[in-house]
């Protein structure tokens, strides 16, 4: 009874620094589940907006110039139908599981992702190998794997000159693996040992909350494979996450 009051009154005080982040996080979480509505209110447009443009493709006597615009207007909006479909799936909280092909997913991230490379001067080079076998995994989750290696290797790039390299390879006889490299500052020998530990992140508050590699670590791991980290010669970080096929 003791015990449990102690524990209690331990659980209880938490520093204002932790409170900030935890109701920041909350209120992200929250704001992810407002734009799932917000994106999801998007498809009904785009599908008109489609189907008119297809419409008016397929018209007679339409003028070149106009077939040209609008053909511009259907492709684009098909991406941005892709695109919504992506997160809505990606944001679901249900289990995924199935055959799972690790080169798009990892296309899937990367194009998701375009924007906050773009916005940094990132050149993004994709070495995939597409002989690879599909695994069977879930694959919400290694879409989030690859979201949190590669949003920590282009926070790491914030000047321009960054490159980013994502490469699949076959690892030995039933297990693929996929590399993540970045040019960016490394990471310093002290911080190397605890980059996977819970809690630990050497970004501002707001712009970390050093669960991302703790997460993720533990989600590789559940799946039956293995995440290595080096650092390499001159700067940049290596991330590899190996997965059992089967
Ligand atoms: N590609 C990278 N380059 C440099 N540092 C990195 C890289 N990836 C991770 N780190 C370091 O590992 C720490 C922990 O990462 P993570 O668990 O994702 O937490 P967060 O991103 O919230 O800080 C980061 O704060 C950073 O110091
Ligand atoms: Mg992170």
């Amino acid at each position: 009874m003791k015990d449990s009051a102690a524990r209690h009154s331990k659980d209880a005080i938490i520093s204002t620094d932790l409170l900030r982040q935890l109701a920041y996080n909350e209120k992200m979480a929250e704001l992810g589940k407002i734009s799932a509505g917000v994106v999801h209110e998007l498809n009904a447009p785009l599908s008109v907006i489609i189907s008119a443009s297809q419409m008016i493709l397929r018209e007679e006597g339409v003028p070149e110039a106009v077939l040209e615009m609008v053909d511009r207007i259907n492709s684009e909006a098909q991406r941005l139908s892709h695109l919504t479909k992506g997160l809505l799936n990606f944001g679901s909280h249900d289990e995924t599981i199935g055959d799972v092909d690790l080169n798009l997913t990892a296309e899937f991230i990367l194009d998701f992702l375009n924007f906050e490379a773009a916005r940094r001067g990132v050149l993004v080079l994709r070495q995939l190998d597409y002989t690879l076998p599909v695994i069977r995994t879930d694959a919400n989750l290694l879409k989030q794997i690859l979201l949190n290696i590669i949003m920590n290797a282009l926070q790491a790039m914030e000047n321009d000159g960054g490159k980013l390299l994502v490469e699949t390879a076959a690892y030995g006889p039933d297990k693929v693996s996929v590399m993540i490299a970045d040019n960016g500052p490394g990471i310093t020998a002290d911080a190397i040992d605890r980059i996977f530990e819970r809690y630990f992140t050497t970004k501002k508050p707001g712009n970390g909350t050093g669960l991302g590699l703790f997460v993720t670590k533990n989600l590789v791991e559940n799946m039956g494979g293995e995440i290595k980290v080096a650092g390499r010669s001159g700067g940049g970080t290596t991330f590899t996450v190996i997965l059992p096929v089967k």
